[in-house]
């Protein structure tokens, strides 16, 4: 086994991807090539998001020991560009408590006194022990490379069951911290402030509205300009039942906070969704950053089989970070995604207006075995995306105005009956089918017109670049580029 992964390694230095060291050889595609995932073992939601001394932190929850839920610990890795990630040593250690999800603030002026003159970094996370949940507090004077835990723990104690996944940010207006913080089975979330991180007094809550199925986790609340107004809003998310019937998923909602409450601009009934497909989950902003660079990183998985997923010494990675902007249509405001990938720095492998699918698929056929890729297309009429061998896994139909996405055909790699299922989603009239596509291996996120809408999926096995058949009507400006890292 040992020996397998060896040359599995160097066959992954090579580019060769499909390089497996158990189970089915296909199944598997090796580690994302611009993904986040851990160098091994378990992780689910990313934690404390920051811009730091122009590194992104990306912290998550982290089973050091192995490749399932357990020993939750914060994991630690650093970006410039959120596509290229350094692993650094394990950040918050889980010691009699278990290190929950939670944020990370800059405290500049040393609001806490747990810093210097530079003031400190500090991780406001859910400390997790037999069946109570209360929030505390890790800090670190060296950047964020190592980190203490405060000695006066827990920092905001309801004696609750659940209460969880602190979100943690500076509001200018009040001079002071504000969290926003789940009550996950009351779908509801809490508004706490604070002087200085330490002493936290309760504002309010807001909920149950939107999807009240499943659990309530993992909120983040932010202040957005409107795109094209001198105006803002700002926006709640939470982690919830998503789109799909009995499936993760994170909703938003948009309204007006004043420091106390956060009121929807929407009915109480309407649920939006950051997301449509089935492996989104836990999602968060990046900290510290300025309001027009709202960054999401999403956890690309789903509760319902995460711990199921073919693995190979790592399980769960997150999605590709996106850039949100909130823009006014006919039906109220809306959240539109931007990947975090400049995707003209990636040379087009093919580049082809008018061609039939015959021709792009021949073309297609020559290029190498590849898995993270993109795949951009306008797709007027309709389009079929396949493995070749099996029945299309993502279908559009301009007439019926419906995406499907379908992955009943991975039975022999991922046979779990909510992974499999086919999802349809209707669009809006407005859609133009137009289309990008970013494969990763045993990864597909779908942002169609521009960010209006975004599907993410696990794929096992992965798709790669020459077994990729399309089919439809009137496919215009097709164009492939590989993603490999140069
Ligand atoms: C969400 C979640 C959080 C919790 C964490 C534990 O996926 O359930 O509510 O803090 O995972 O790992």
């Amino acid at each position: 086994m040992k020996q397998q992964l060896i040359l599995c390694v160097l066959l992954q230095l090579t580019l060769l991807p499909r390089c497996s060291a158990g189970g089915s050889p296909s199944c598997f595609a090796g580690r994302p090539f611009y993904h986040f995932a851990p160098p091994q073992n378990w992780t689910n939601d990313p934690n404390g998001l920051i811009l730091f001394q122009h590194q992104y932190h990306l912290f998550y929850q982290h089973n050091p020991f192995a490749n399932e839920w357990g020993h939750m610990s914060w994991g630690h890795a650093v970006s410039r560009d959120l596509l290229h990630w350094q692993h650094l040593p394990l950040a918050i250690a889980e010691d009699s408590v278990m290190i929950f999800s939670g944020s990370a603030v800059y405290d500049s002026l040393n609001t806490s006194g747990l810093g210097g003159d530079e003031g400190a970094l500090v991780a406001i996370y859910t400390g997790h022990k037999s069946g109570r949940q209360a929030q505390y507090l890790a800090f670190s004077i060296d950047g964020g490379m190592t980190w203490e835990k405060y000695r006066g723990n827990p920092v905001l104690d309801r004696e609750l069951t659940d209460f969880r996944d602190p979100k943690v940010f500076w509001y200018e207006p009040q001079h002071q911290w504000i969290m926003v913080v789940a009550l996950p089975t009351q779908h509801q979330v809490a508004f706490y402030h604070s002087p200085n991180l330490i002493n936290w007094d309760f504002l309010s809550t807001f909920g149950p509205e939107g999807n009240t199925g499943g659990l309530w986790e993992c909120p983040d609340l932010f202040e957005m300009p409107i795109a094209g107004r001198d105006d803002h809003r700002w926006v709640l998310i939470v982690s919830s039942a998503g789109p799909h019937q009995g499936q993760n998923g994170n909703q938003y909602f948009v309204g007006q906070f004043d420091g106390t409450t956060f009121v929807n601009d929407h009915s109480a009934e309407l649920a939006l969704y950051l997301d449509y497909g089935r492996d989104f989950y836990a999602a968060q902003t990046f900290n510290n950053i300025s309001i027009d660079r709202r960054i999401l990183v999403a956890w690309m998985s789903n509760w319902n089989y995460a711990g199921a997923t073919p693995e190979q010494g790592f399980r769960g990675r997150m999605t590709m970070p996106r850039l949100l902007r909130l823009y006014p249509d006919d039906r109220g405001l809306r959240l539109r995604h931007e990947p975090m990938m400049d995707l003209s720095s990636f040379p087009p492998l093919i580049a082809l207006d008018g061609a039939s699918a015959e021709e792009i698929n021949a073309q297609l056929s020559l290029l190498p075995a590849e898995t993270a890729y993109s795949l951009e297309v306008d797709a007027a009429a309709s389009l079929n995306l396949s493995d070749g061998a099996h029945s299309p896994f993502f279908s559009y139909r301009n007439n019926e105005q419906n995406l499907i996405f379908n992955r009943s055909n991975d039975a022999s790699c991922f046979s779990h009956r909510d992974y499999a299922a086919a999802d349809t989603l209707h669009l809006e009239d407005v859609f133009t089918g137009k289309f990008t596509l970013f494969f990763d291996s045993n990864s597909v996120e779908i942002f169609c017109d521009d960010g209006v809408c975004v599907l993410s999926y696990l794929l096992f096995p992965g798709i790669s670049l020459n077994n990729l058949k399309m089919s439809g009507k009137s496919l215009r400006n097709v164009t492939i580029r590989s993603l490999h890292r140069p």
